[in-house]
């Protein structure tokens, strides 16, 4: 089945405080005055399933060199993609229309900026906007994404709900996540002609990336250290194929990791923006603390390597450009 990467982390609301905090929303009279605090993300269980066989052997076959399969070529993609905006009944006041409107296009702008090197652009193809408390705190998960999702699966559908949370979905700041997507699986069969089909849009219905709308550039209501939009980066990377440089969690160098040559061997996942940071010594190369498959905070975030680079495009010509 399709797979889930769970970023978690826990705030804290404080009403009526305006704290003096960077990235903290510091105007007294705004509507739902909040602080949320620094996630210590390393200490949170990820939950983060491992990738299926199927895309570990895509990965090594990629990483080799294998000759398989169409691989993407030097012109650039262009991902339509379709922004569904999801909040719970409490939360609508805080995201009128125009916010809603200028959340997207900032996020799509980050979003743009951050795979440009890579050579991949993201269009808004269609948009959506729910009030409905089950789906903004992702407990019809399943339902939402049956009931929303569009195009085809080389489409990204990514839905912002203002209440992504584990379960049970009660309000828990304990509970909420930053984010999740499913990771690319083989959606095409054999035809009786010999050629490639797709199989039909139910069978991928869940196929998107699950974002919590706090860590939208811009919000009103910002998730402090995660407010600049590279959730939503680190997210489609999943969706691309991309694993966490940490995979695996292990120094052990016959490990293959994220299965990326470029991306030195991490065994934890990075809290904050340390000034640096080594958590396998003996093996080459300081931890990739700036890279969008890591956990740092936003502003540590800055780049993809040029071998994820390559991945994100192969995987997405094998997997998912099959029009
Ligand atoms: C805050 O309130 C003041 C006075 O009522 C008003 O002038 C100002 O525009 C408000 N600011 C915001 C961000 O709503
Ligand atoms: C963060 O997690 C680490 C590892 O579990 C722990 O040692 C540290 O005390 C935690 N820090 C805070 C502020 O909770
Ligand atoms: C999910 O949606 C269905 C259909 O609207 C509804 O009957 C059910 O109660 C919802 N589940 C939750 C957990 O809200
Ligand atoms: C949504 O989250 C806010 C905090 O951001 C919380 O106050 C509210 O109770 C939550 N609503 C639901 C329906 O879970
Ligand atoms: C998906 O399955 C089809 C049919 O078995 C096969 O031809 C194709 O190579 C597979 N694609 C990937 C990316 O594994």
């Amino acid at each position: 089945m399709l797979l889930h990467a769970l970023m978690i982390f826990a705030y804290a609301v404080i009403p009526g405080h305006a704290l003096a905090l960077p990235g903290a929303n510091t105007n007294s009279n705004v509507t739902h005055p909040q602080v949320i605090t620094i996630p210590n993300i390393s200490s949170q269980i990820c939950g983060t399933e491992p990738p299926s066989e199927e895309l570990r052997q895509a990965h090594v076959d990629l990483r080799d060199n294998k000759p398989i399969g169409p691989r993407q070529s030097s012109q650039r993609l262009l991902i339509n993609t379709y922004m569904h905006f999801v909040s719970t009944f409490d939360q609508a006041s805080t995201y009128p229309h125009n916010v809603r409107n200028t959340l997207m296009s900032a996020q799509v702008a980050v979003l743009n900026q951050a795979y440009m090197p890579a050579n991949i652009a993201f269009r808004i193809a269609g948009t959506s906007y729910t009030v409905r408390d089950d789906w903004a705190t992702d407990a019809n998960s399943t339902l939402m994404k049956q009931s929303l999702r569009q195009g085809t699966y080389s489409a990204l559908n990514m839905y912002f709900q203002t209440n992504l949370s584990l379960a049970p979905y009660t309000y828990n700041p304990d509970l909420v996540l930053l984010g999740y997507c499913t990771l690319p699986t083989n959606m095409t069969y054999k035809n009786a002609q010999g050629g490639q089909t797709e199989f039909p849009a139910a069978d991928y219905a869940t196929d998107g990336c699950n974002v919590l709308a706090a860590s939208m550039p811009q919000s009103p209501v910002p998730a402090y250290g995660y407010d600049e939009g590279k959730t939503a980066v680190h997210e489609v990377g999943h969706w691309f194929g991309l694993l966490h440089t940490f995979q695996d969690n292990t120094c052990n160098p016959s490990d293959p990791g994220d299965y990326i040559a470029d991306t030195p061997q991490e065994s934890a996942s990075t809290s904050g923006c340390p000034s640096g940071k080594d958590s396998c010594p003996g093996n080459p190369g300081l931890d990739p603390i700036n890279n969008y498959m890591d956990y740092s905070t936003d502003e540590c975030y800055n780049q993809f390597t040029p071998d994820q680079q390559t991945r994100m495009t192969n995987m997405y010509a094998m997997y998912r450009n099959n029009e």
